[in-house]
C-alpha cells in the first residue's frame, strides 16, 4: 500500500520535472571520501560525524570468503597465514591503518548527490553540451545521524541540479538577472511539484548567504565571529565550539535559551557586497513574478559548505521538529572546486520519506491499491473467456483481478470488495453462451448486461487513474 504513494510520488516529481525541461541522472550510491570532504566540508555534521566510511584498497578487498577462510583456526591452531588474515580483519575494522592510506582507498555511502552530480558533469565533459545542464535525481542517501520520527539513517531524496559552464566573456555583475531567473525558476519547479501533490502547509524560507570574496560573507563572519565572543558565556557549548569552527552555524541554533541573544546579532544581509544584494533583490522579483509565495529568513544559512547568494528551505505540515522536507541553493564554483572549469550551479534535494510522512499525516497517503475490475467466473466452460477478457483488459492498462479457481457468486463479490475493485464482472455459464455479460458496480450495487464487445469498450473507456 505504502509503495503505491511512493510511486505515485516519484511519478509526479518526473512529469512535473520533465516539463521544466529536466533529465533523469542515476549517480552512484558510493563515492571517494576526498570528494565529499572538499565540497560539503570537512567540519560539517554531514562529513564530519555522518559518513558511511570504510577502506577499500586492493589489500584490504581480498574477498571475505578467502580471509574469513584463511582466518579460521587451522587443527587448533593459529597458523602463521591465519594471523595475518586476523590481523588484516581487526585493522580493517577499527581503521587503525588509514594514514598508511591513499585517499582515494576511503569510500563513503554517498550522504548527498550533488557532489556526484557535480563529478559527472566534469567527467562526461557535459560542459561542451548546450547550457545549461538541468539534471534531477532521486534514491538512497546515508547518514549516521540520531534517528527519529523523519529523521533516519538511510534516507530517500529527491534531487534536481542546473549547472552551467560560464563561456567566455560570461560571469560578473552582468550575469545577475540570469541567475537570479533561473534560481526562481528552480524554487518554483519545487513548489509547483508540492502543488500537485496537494502537499499541506508549505512554507518557503528563502535568505542569500553572500560569496567568498573579502567584502561580502568574510567581512560579514569576522563581525558576526566578534559579537559571538562577547556573549560565548551565555551560549551552550554546541554553539561555542562552533564560534571556531563555523560562526553562521550559530544562527541554525533551535536552543530556546539561545534565542534572545541570536536576535541581537549582526545580519547578513546588512553586509552582502553590491552584486550579491542585487541578486538577492532579483530573486525576489522573480519569484513575485512567477507568484510564488516566500518567507525572508536572515537565519537561514544550511549545513553545507558549498552554498553562496541564494539558499532556500521548505517546510511543512505534521512533521514535528524534523520538518523540512526540502533544501537548496546555489553553489557556483563547486565544479572549478572538483577539478572542472568555472561553471555555476544551484539545486535542491527534497526529503522524500519526510515528503510521505506528511502527505499521510493529511490523509492523502493512503491511496487505495485496488484494482479495475475482478472477474467473477464460475464453470469450467467460462474459464477461457475469463482468461481472454483477462488478457484483453490488461492489454488496455487496466488492474485486473483473475482468480486462480472459480468461486460461488457471493464469495467472489465479497473478495471483489475486499480488494477495493470498481467492477465486478460475472461470467456465468450463461453469460458465456448468450454473449451477454453481466457488470456490477461495487460502489453503487448496480448490476448490468451488455454485450460483451460493448462491455468491454466501456471497461477500456473506465480505465481509472493511478489515484482513484
Ligand atoms: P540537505 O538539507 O542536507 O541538502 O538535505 C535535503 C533534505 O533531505 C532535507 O531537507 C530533508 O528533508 C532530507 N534529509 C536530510 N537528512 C535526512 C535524514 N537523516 N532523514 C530523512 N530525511 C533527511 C542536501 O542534501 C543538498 N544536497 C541539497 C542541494 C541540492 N543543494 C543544492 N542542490
Amino acid at each position: 500500500m505504502e509503495m503505491e504513494t511512493w510511486n505515485h510520488v516519484e511519478e509526479t516529481a518526473r512529469n512535473v520535472f520533465q516539463a521544466f525541461g529536466y533529465g533523469e541522472i542515476r549517480p552512484p550510491i558510493f563515492e571517494a571520501v576526498n570528494l565529499f570532504e572538499k565540497s560539503v566540508g570537512e567540519d560539517t555534521d554531514i562529513v564530519g560525524k555522518e559518513l558511511y566510511y570504510w577502506v577499500d584498497s586492493p589489500r584490504s578487498n581480498k574477498g571475505l570468503r578467502a580471509v574469513r577462510r584463511r582466518a579460521k583456526l587451522d587443527g587448533g591452531q593459529v597458523s602463521d597465514s591465519a594471523a595475518s588474515a586476523r590481523s588484516e580483519l581487526i585493522k580493517q575494522a577499527d581503521c587503525g591503518s588509514f594514514d598508511a592510506l591513499a585517499e582515494a582507498d576511503l569510500v563513503a555511502l554517498r550522504p548527498e548527490a550533488t557532489v556526484s552530480v557535480c563529478r559527472a558533469y566534469i567527467e562526461h565533459e557535459m560542459h561542451a553540451l548546450p547550457q545549461p545542464i538541468k539534471l534531477y535525481y532521486m534514491g538512497p542517501m546515508f547518514r549516521r545521524e540520531r534517528p527519529q520520527k523523519g529523521r533516519y539513517r538511510q534516507f530517500y531524496q529527491i534531487g534536481a541540479e542546473v549547472l552551467e559552464a560560464l563561456q567566455q566573456g560570461q560571469g560578473g555583475a552582468k550575469d545577475i538577472p540570469k541567475d537570479a531567473a533561473i534560481d526562481a525558476e528552480v524554487i518554483e519547479m519545487v513548489m509547483a511539484f508540492f502543488a500537485r501533490l496537494g502537499l499541506e502547509g508549505v512554507e518557503l524560507d528563502i535568505n542569500s548567504i553572500g560569496h567568498n570574496a573579502p567584502n561580502c560573507r568574510p567581512d560579514y563572519v569576522a563581525k558576526l565571529k566578534a559579537e559571538l565572543e562577547k556573549v560565548k558565556d551565555n551560549l551552550g557549548p554546541d554553539s561555542q565550539r562552533r564560534i571556531e569552527t563555523n560562526p553562521l552555524r550559530v544562527l541554525d541554533s533551535k536552543l530556546e535559551s539561545e534565542q534572545a541573544i541570536i536576535a541581537t546579532l549582526p545580519r547578513l544581509a546588512d553586509h552582502l557586497c553590491d552584486d550579491c544584494a542585487k541578486q538577492y533583490a532579483e530573486v525576489k522579483r522573480q519569484l513575485d513574478l512567477r507568484g510564488v509565495t516566500y518567507r525572508e529568513n536572515w537565519r537561514l544559512v544550511r549545513g553545507l559548505d558549498y552554498y553562496m547568494r541564494t539558499t532556500f528551505e521548505i517546510t511543512a505540515k505534521g512533521l514535528g521538529s524534523q520538518n523540512a522536507v526540502c533544501g537548496g541553493g546555489r553553489y557556483d564554483g563547486l565544479v572549478e572546486l572538483l577539478g572542472g572549469q568555472p561553471t555555476k550551479g544551484i539545486g535542491f534535494a527534497i526529503g522524500e520519506d519526510r515528503l510521505i510522512l506528511s502527505l499521510q499525516e493529511a490523509g492523502k497517503g493512503a491511496l487505495a491499491q485496488g484494482r479495475d475490475v475482478y472477474i467473477a467466473w464460475m464453470g469450467e466452460k467460462t474459464l477461457a473467456a475469463a482468461i481472454g477478457a483477462a488478457q484483453e483488459l490488461r492489454g488496455a492498462g487496466l488492474r485486473v483481478e483473475l482468480p486462480p479457481v472459480e468461486q460461488k457468486v457471493g464469495k467472489a463479490l465479497a473478495q471483489a470488495d475486499k480488494i477495493g475493485a470498481r467492477f465486478a464482472l460475472i461470467l456465468g455459464e450463461d453469460e458465456v453462451a448468450s454473449g451477454l455479460w453481466t457488470l456490477k458496480t461495487l460502489a453503487t450495487g448496480t448490476q448490468e448486461k451488455l454485450d460483451k464487445v460493448d462491455m468491454m469498450e466501456f471497461l477500456k473507456k473506465a480505465k481509472s487513474s493511478p489515484r482513484s
